[in-house]
């Protein structure tokens, strides 16, 4: 394998001559001298390349090499004399792989508004930012698998199409290869899904809990982790259309086992990224969250809050008027809500429980009172929740009244039904929205700038 420029950068100067390839940053002309700067993605630094004139007198090469053109360089790492870099490459050897042409190239080497870059997501990850972003979710994706990996969960892939809501919110996006124009018509005049590709109504999936929890009654501990999709018309900072979940599944588990493993595995997360993206993680904090880095490593040496849902609605009516939406026993909370816990009051990771059950989904276990349920949302400052959760109900009867009171089909989730007439256990588990994952660590404002390319109403480009 060729080396990256990361480890190029981290050799001590030698005579031996190595290859550097990568994209031209910027290009600095002296007299007798011409500095590139080429980057290949693996770290924020480019190498500096130093061209000697002479050598290129004739042939118009340099000239041809401008910001964004694709070079090959040979040469030997040296000490360097000047500037921020500890080594860089004496180039005896330079070739133009391709030019990028100065006057069309959408990245000039100014500084470009993060709406801009948003419109020319196949160019942005050239940037520092979005180099940055894509190597601090790389992270974060291999440490999901460690942390899991580590502790004996199974990985388990959830079917994307699915026949089931697994939120029973009807927020799914319909798959069909029915014509839209003329779809086929049952005798009462409906839409006939009979005769749909699937032979019934499919959708993507919203979340792989449910078919995850068949395998955690085999397996006892597994997690998915893998693209989710809500047709949710929300317009925020913290919401896409499509996202990437990871959903650990627990037999034998109550909320008091799940509420521990949230907490370690997004304390694992935070910990990753701070001892393996150092670089990175510094640019985020100096000049898109200042002081991320520190507040992250206060929050892994400190045992989150955990609030039942009843006190923290009284904590919030004591600022009611603080807020836009009022806050009531019954009511969602509100992302200023979760906010003002974290930020405001417990300045802290918070995880709210036992919510009212007309707000959350029909699996999760119905408490004692009849009223709450063993939910559990861990919010964090400046994005509120980041993980949702619970204990599921694992009782036959309790969950088939639960799924007809919020008006579900019991039938249509007869599968579901089953782990609770074979073999029933007690168990929990959680999703964690992977980009709220990576907004959080990296402090970025928009999660459209966290994922490569962002689907959300009224947005699907490239
Ligand atoms: O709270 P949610 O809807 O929970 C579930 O889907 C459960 N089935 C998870 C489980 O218990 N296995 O979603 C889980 C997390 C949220 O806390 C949030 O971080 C993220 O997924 N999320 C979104 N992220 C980006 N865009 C959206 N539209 C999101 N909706 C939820
Ligand atoms: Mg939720």
């Amino acid at each position: 394998m060729k080396e990256r420029i990361s480890a190029l950068l981290k050799r001590e100067p030698k005579a031996d001559i190595v290859t550097a390839e990568g994209w031209v940053r910027t290009k600095r002309d002296s007299k007798t001298v011409c500095f590139l700067e080429v980057n290949d993605g693996s770290c924020l630094k480019g190498l500096q390349v130093v061209i000697d004139k002479e050598q290129f007198a004739n042939d118009g090469l340099l000239s041809s090499i401008t910001t964004g053109s694709s070079v090959i360089c040979k040469g030997p790492i040296v000490a360097s004399a000047g500037g921020s870099q500890d080594v860089e490459m004496s180039s005896l050897d330079v070739t133009l792989v391709g030019e990028c042409p100065v006057d069309t190239y959408p990245l000039q080497k100014k500084r470009h508004t993060i709406e801009y870059l948003r419109e020319i997501a196949h160019l942005r990850p050239r940037t520092n930012m979005f180099g940055a972003v894509t190597r601090v979710r790389n992270t974060l994706a291999y440490a999901v698998h460690q942390y899991f990996q580590e502790n004996g969960f199974v990985y388990v892939n959830t079917p994307i199409i699915s026949s089931s809501d697994a939120e029973g919110a009807g927020q799914q996006f319909l798959v069909t290869t029915l014509d839209p124009t003329n779809p086929p018509r049952t005798k009462e005049g409906a839409v006939d899904y009979g005769q749909d590709f699937f032979g019934k109504k499919s959708f993507l999936t919203v979340s792989g809990q449910l078919e995850g929890e068949t395998y955690a009654m085999a397996m006892k501990n597994i997690y998915t982790f893998g693209p989710t999709f809500r047709a949710e018309n929300s317009n925020t900072k913290r919401h896409l259309s499509e996202f990437w979940m990871v959903e650990p599944e627990m037999a034998f588990c109550d909320i008091e086992g799940n509420m521990e493993v949230a907490e370690s595995f997004l304390k694992y997360l935070f910990k990753a990224v701070l001892e393996n993206c150092s670089e990175d993680m510094a640019f985020f904090s100096n000049f898109v969250e200042k002081g991320m880095e520190d507040t992250l490593r206060s929050i892994v040496d400190t045992p989150f809050v955990r609030l039942p849902y009843t006190e923290a609605v009284k904590e919030l009516e004591k600022h009611s008027k603080n807020f836009t939406f009022p806050v009531a026993w019954g009511s969602d909370l509100q992302s200023e809500h979760e906010k003002f816990l974290t930020e405001v009051v417990f300045k802290s990771p918070v995880i709210v429980t036992d919510y009212p059950k007309d707000i959350k989904a029909f699996y999760m276990k119905l408490n004692a009172d009849g009223k709450t349920v063993r939910g559990m949302d861990v919010l964090v400052p400046r994005l509120g929740e980041i993980i949702g959760g619970s204990e599921r109900e694992s009782n036959l009867d309790t969950l088939t009244k639960r799924m007809v009171e919020m008006k579900l089909n019991p039938e249509d989730y007869w599968w579901y039904l089953d782990l609770r007439r074979f073999g029933s256990v007690p168990h929990a588990g959680f999703g964690l929205g992977f980009e709220r994952a990576v907004q959080y660590v990296t402090g970025m404002g928009n999660i459209r700038d966290v994922i490569p390319f962002p689907r959300a109403p009224r947005l699907a480009d490239f």
